[in-house]
């Protein structure tokens, strides 16, 4: 499984989505579809980028009871989609029912990450709201191993834990990291960055890249540059 760079695909309508990927005639970007362009657009957003040529991740965080998943993740692999995820907190058993439906009669599924705490979730918020007492990077890191237990492909995580991770969970194990700048761009509501490069070296397997490539003059060329310091 090679590195790559995800495009994450952040428009409200798929007019714009389309207009903004006409741009790339050279290499097609791996595109994340997340749940604003899903929910606007529905599944043919989805037809419409795969028959374009690009993987796509769909980006849809599913967590309700293990029947529910699996039945949805069977949808969802029918989509053809080349990555999927879900929320880690809804069990080892939701996420083996999910890995259940995605699973194509033929044997083959598109991967399947896992989200272990949101980056907006706090230390003091999962302690005192969600109840969940131990430090936040203990409860990542036994998160990944959950869904490493479920036989899961792997976890969306800072790339400031994508070490952490592959040492809990094996180099094989996928790290899915947003939260990526360009050494001088904006960082916008992102807290916590690195640069494509840095994240290379921590050993993440996808960066996920929304505003440095989708806000930028140039879009093709900021992903170019991403790929240049990521994968090449
Ligand atoms: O524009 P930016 O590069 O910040 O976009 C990052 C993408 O990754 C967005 O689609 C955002 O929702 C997603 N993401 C994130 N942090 C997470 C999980 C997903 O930024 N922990």
């Amino acid at each position: 499984m090679g590195k790559d760079v995800i495009v994450a695909c952040d428009f409200a309508s798929g007019k714009e989505a389309l207009a903004f990927l006409d741009r790339f005639t050279g290499r097609k970007p791996f595109v994340k579809i997340g749940m604003e362009l899903f929910y606007a657009e529905g599944p043919a957003i989805v037809r419409e980028i795969k028959a374009r040529g690009h993987k796509i991740f769909l980006d849809l965080k599913l967590h309700d009871i293990p029947n529910t998943v699996r039945k949805s993740m069977a949808v969802l692999s029918g989509l053809d989609v080349d990555m999927t995820n879900l929320h880690a907190a809804g069990t080892v058993q939701m996420m083996e029912a999910a890995l259940e439906g995605l699973t194509r009669p033929d044997g083959t599924r598109p991967l399947l990450i896992a989200v272990t705490q949101l980056t907006s979730t706090s230390e003091e918020r999962m302690r005192e709201e969600l109840l969940i007492r131990e430090p936040i990077g203990e409860v990542v890191m036994h998160y990944a191993q959950n869904a490493k237990r479920a036989g899961l492909d792997g976890v969306v995580c800072s790339p400031l834990e994508a070490r952490g991770v592959h040492e809990a969970c094996g180099a094989a194990f996928l790290t899915v990291t947003p939260g990526v700048r360009f050494a001088d761009g904006e960082k916008g509501d992102q807290v916590r960055v690195m640069t494509p490069e840095q994240a290379r070296l921590v050993g993440s397997d996808y960066i996920v890249v929304g505003r440095p490539i989708t806000a930028a003059s140039d879009p093709v060329a900021a992903y170019e540059r991403c790929v240049r310091e990521f994968v090449d």
